[in-house]
This record gives structure tokens, C-alpha cells and sequence, in this order.
């Protein structure tokens, strides 16, 4: 038997530092507080931590514009505390990952400040030029802020080129010098003993005039030298990609031959599920599988040695860039009822409330999650059902201090001023919704979470095995098989508002533990069933 890599079978959490735990007092999260929840953690059955920017930043957009990839920012605390969080990760047997951001920095960075002055070597290391039409054909992706890839540079006298905010200049991967330093940057970490990378906005890194700037060949190439680096070097560690693609494009991150899962991947270890995400969200407001059905047709089949990494929510908008525009259209009057719910091309609410707070239908997203091909990543405060505040600017709203309890600031920090408030109201404030109260209550929605990791854990063909979907007449009965060759389990979801009677073959149900059928079995409105046949 051959064993699986662990990240391929990694129940991971995505823990927003600066809004997870305080513990020096100052209001902002740091990774002693991270230390000091990490029993949380391992008591949730989590396997492995990815982490949001922790690097030095002036944070224009959270710290995906960094000052300086050598360090910790100080707000969350020294390169000594990150030491001590792996160490202290690691002895629980849990992994952690950290955001590389390789496609741009801060202007702040002393790279760009030295190339403005044509300082050598870093003359070079951003893309400089004195005209502001080249690549005219590459999108503007921040579009309610920026109105143009080119921002206009005084001291040099030339525009550089940002496919993000203005304030986080595209570094130049024509120049081998980047390509060298943004590997020396993932040495340094992966020598203290990081166990990977979540790496951000991937399709960007090369820019050719004619084309639209993403996905280019000499990216790809580029990628495979991170991957072999890997390999060589740390070959424990994994590489997740942030490429949001349509599906072609996206399984082209794996590397390999697309369509042939027996050519080993030579990119990234795991791709962020970016097609299946909006997709189930669609399908449950249709009561109708097949957006998800036919999204997981054209994304297979995948290397054999890589694996996806599912997820329902993160720390940016939910993004609709890739659907059609009635689809957004469609989903931005079902999801984002309010203008100000909207970001971008994109929504900027968070599970609970985007579902209405109706615990069935986060349970059946959740279950979802769990038992589609992929690995999970669950967003910090989604396991509890938080809300979120879209009234503040930018994705601050869904980024809000985690809900430990129902003291002051929700147990969060004592500091009398959060740069983020609490969220506090009468639905999803923290009296009612915190990790204290639910751990208690074995009928919360949190014992419910760390009860489907537990059985995700243990049956780990659902993350790895094969599937096989049941034809139905039925548009909201959602049946699927997964399988190892060996263990069969199979999962029906009702994604509609009625009872559905189906009939099942014997088994057991993994949640309960109840003896199933054969025979009649009725799904109630959203409801779901893990069995083992
Ligand atoms: C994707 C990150 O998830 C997002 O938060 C960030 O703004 C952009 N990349 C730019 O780094």
C-alpha cells in the first residue's frame, strides 16, 4: 500500500492572524495568539494551518503588499515567534503554511525604492516602461479602485506596471535576478521549517504584448523551476496555487499533461478549487446539481500526485470573475441583495449570512466541502457561523476579530480600541455566536464541523477516492459515490426546499451510526447522508 502525501488528505484552516487572538494586548492579532489557540485547533482534528501574510507591510491591502519577505511584521510579533509557532504546530502533529506573494510587492519595498533610482542590481526588478498603452490587453482586476495597470513613477520617470493596487508594483520575472531572489525567499522559510505555500495570484508573473498577461508559458516555466526547487530541496513541503481561472486554465497549475492523471504534476502540489467554489453556491439557489456537476467534469481528471483544495469562503470577496455576466447578474441579486455587499466582480459576505443563517443549508454546504474530491480549507470563524460587517471598507468586513467567547471583545484581545470592531449585533454578535458556548452544546453548528472532520479524517477517500455520480431525475438530489476500490461511501445531498423520498442500498451512516436500508429513505429540505455501504 502505498502511503499518500499529507496534504493530500489535510483537513486546512485559514487562520486570518491579524483578526484570530491577541495576545500582547495592542488589539491586533499575533502568532503567540495563535500559539495559545492552537489546542482549539488540534482538538477540531485540523491538520494544517495556512496562514495570511505575516510579513512587514504598510498593509494598502492587508499585507499582500510586502515590505520585506525576510521578517514578521511587527504587529504580530518576531521571526523568533514564527520559529516557536512551527515548533509548537509541529509538536501536535499539525503543518503550516504560509502566503508566498511573489507577483508583486509594496512600493515600500527597498527593491522598488532602489530600482526608482536605477540603483543596481534592482534596476531591473520591476516592469518599467514609458508608455502607459503596452499591454492593453491585460484586465484591470482591483476595477473599483484602479483604472489602469500603469501607475506614473516622478523619481524615475517612467510608469511601472501593477495588476493590483498601485501601491504593489508587478515584479519583472524576465530578470533572472527575481527569479533567484523569490527562491532564496522560499528557502529561508522553508529552512525554519515551514511545511509550504499558499502562493498568491499566480497567472500574473509575465507580461507579453498581444496577450491578455495571464497564464503565459514562460509563468508556467517559471512555476515548474519553483516546484523542482521543492522537490529537490523539500520535498515534504507543498505548493497551493491562487489561480482564479476558468477550468482549462486552472488545471494547467498542476502541470503535468492535462488529461492524463498518470503524468506526474510538475507545478503545484494542490490548486485552490476556484471553478467548483461559485458553483455550489449557484447550484443551492437553483435546488440543481448540474452547475456542480458539469464545473467537476471539466476539471478532471488531475495528476495523480496533486490534489485540489476545496473551500467555501476565504478573506477576499466571493469571486464571480469567471461565470458568465447573467450568472453574476443572477448571483449578485440572490447573494448581495445590498450594492454595498458588492466588491469588484464579487460579493464580500461570509457563509453564515450569504446562506441566511439557515443552519441546514450551511450544514449542507459544509457537507459538501467534505465529501467532494479535494482537500478542505475551512475560513477561520466559518466553523461557529460568524457573520460579517459590510460596512467597512475593502474585505475588512469579513476579516472581523474571531468570536471566542461572550467577554469583552468577544475574548479576542483586551485592548480598549480594535482597529476591526467586534461584530456585535443582534444576529451573529458575539454573545450569541462564539467558540465557548458552541463547544459546550454538543448540537452546534462548531461540534457539527469537528464531528465531519473527524469522519473526513478517517475516511480519507473522500478527499483522495473516486467519484461516481448518480443520474436522477431529480434536479436537487445531488448522489454521488466516492470510493477507494475498497470502501464505497455514498453521499446524497437535497439541494432543494422539498422532502425527497429516494431509495437507498444497506449501509451505515457514517454520522450517525444508524443502520440504513435497503429501501425507502427520505431526505428532508437540504438535509444530507454519508453512508457506507
Ligand atoms: C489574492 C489575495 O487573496 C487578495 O487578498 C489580494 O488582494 C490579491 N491576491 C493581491 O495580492
Amino acid at each position: 500500500m502505498t502511503t499518500l502525501p499529507w496534504w493530500q488528505t489535510a483537513v486546512f484552516y485559514q487562520l486570518y492572524l491579524r483578526s484570530f487572538a491577541d495576545n500582547n494586548d495592542d488589539g491586533i492579532g499575533d502568532l503567540q495568539g495563535v500559539i495559545a489557540h492552537l489546542d482549539y485547533l488540534q482538538e477540531l482534528g485540523i491538520s494544517a494551518i495556512w496562514l495570511s501574510p505575516h510579513y512587514p507591510s504598510p498593509r494598502v491591502d492587508d499585507g499582500y503588499d510586502v515590505s520585506d519577505y525576510l521578517n514578521v511584521h511587527p504587529d504580530y510579533g518576531s521571526l523568533d515567534d514564527f520559529r516557536q509557532l512551527l515548533d509548537a504546530a509541529h509538536a501536535r502533529g499539525m503543518r503550516v503554511l504560509a502566503d508566498l506573494i511573489p507577483n508583486h510587492t509594496s512600493d515600500q519595498h527597498p527593491w522598488f525604492q532602489a530600482s526608482r533610482r536605477r540603483q543596481e542590481p534592482y534596476t531591473d526588478f520591476y516592469v518599467w516602461s514609458d508608455d502607459n498603452q503596452r499591454y492593453g490587453d491585460a484586465r484591470i482586476i482591483f476595477l473599483d479602485t484602479e483604472t489602469s495597470n500603469w501607475a506614473w513613477d516622478e523619481l524615475r520617470g517612467q510608469y511601472y506596471w501593477h495588476r493590483f493596487y498601485r501601491q504593489q508594483p508587478d515584479l519583472n520575472y524576465d530578470n533572472p535576478l527575481v527569479q533567484e531572489a523569490m527562491l532564496d525567499v522560499m528557502r529561508f522559510w522553508l529552512d525554519l521549517g515551514l511545511d509550504g505555500f499558499r502562493v498568491d495570484a499566480v497567472p500574473y508573473l509575465f507580461e507579453r504584448e498581444g496577450t491578455n498577461c495571464e497564464n503565459l508559458p514562460e509563468t508556467h516555466a517559471f512555476l515548474k523551476r519553483m516546484r523542482a526547487m521543492m522537490e529537490a530541496e523539500y520535498p515534504h513541503a507543498v505548493l497551493m496555487s491562487e489561480a482564479n481561472q476558468p477550468p482549462m486554465e486552472t488545471l494547467r497549475y498542476f502541470g503535468g499533461k492535462p488529461g492524463h492523471p498518470d503524468v506526474p504534476g510538475d507545478e503545484f502540489h494542490m490548486c485552490l478549487h476556484f471553478p467548483l467554489m461559485p458553483r455550489l453556491f449557484m447550484a443551492l439557489a437553483r435546488a440543481d446539481r448540474s452547475p456542480i456537476v458539469e464545473i467537476l467534469q471539466r476539471c478532471s481528471p488531475i495528476p495523480k500526485n496533486a490534489q485540489w483544495a476545496t473551500f467555501l469562503r476565504n478573506h477576499d470577496e466571493l469571486t464571480l470573475e469567471m461565470v458568465t455576466p447573467e450568472e453574476r447578474d443572477w448571483m449578485w441579486q440572490v447573494y448581495a441583495p445590498e450594492p454595498r455587499m458588492r466588491l469588484n466582480l464579487g460579493i464580500r459576505r461570509r457563509l453564515a449570512p450569504l446562506l441566511d443563517n439557515d443552519r441546514q443549508k450551511i450544514e449542507l454546504m459544509f457537507s459538501l466541502l467534505f465529501t467532494l474530491p479535494g482537500a478542505p480549507v475551512i475560513y477561520y470563524g466559518d466553523e461557529i457561523g460568524m457573520g460579517d460587517n459590510s460596512w467597512l471598507p475593502d474585505r475588512n468586513g469579513v476579516r472581523t476579530p474571531m468570536q471566542w467567547d461572550d467577554t469583552l471583545n468577544a475574548g479576542f484581545s483586551v485592548a480598549r480600541d480594535l482597529p476591526t470592531p467586534v461584530i456585535d449585533d443582534p444576529v451573529y454578535g458575539y454573545h450569541r455566536v462564539n467558540v465557548r458556548a458552541q463547544w459546550s452544546d454538543p448540537n452546534s453548528l462548531l461540534q457539527r464541523i469537528r464531528q465531519f472532520i473527524h469522519v473526513a479524517r478517517a475516511y480519507p477517500l473522500l478527499a483522495t477516492g473516486d467519484m461516481e455520480v448518480i443520474q436522477h431525475d431529480e434536479p436537487a438530489l445531488f448522489a454521488f459515490y466516492r470510493t477507494d476500490g475498497t470502501t464505497k461511501v455514498l453521499c446524497l445531498h437535497n439541494l432543494g426546499e422539498s422532502a425527497l423520498q429516494i431509495s437507498t442500498p444497506a449501509g451505515a451512516d457514517l454520522l450517525t451510526g444508524e443502520r440504513i436500508g435497503p429501501g425507502p429513505l427520505q431526505l428532508p429540505a437540504f438535509g444530507f447522508r454519508w453512508i457506507k455501504v
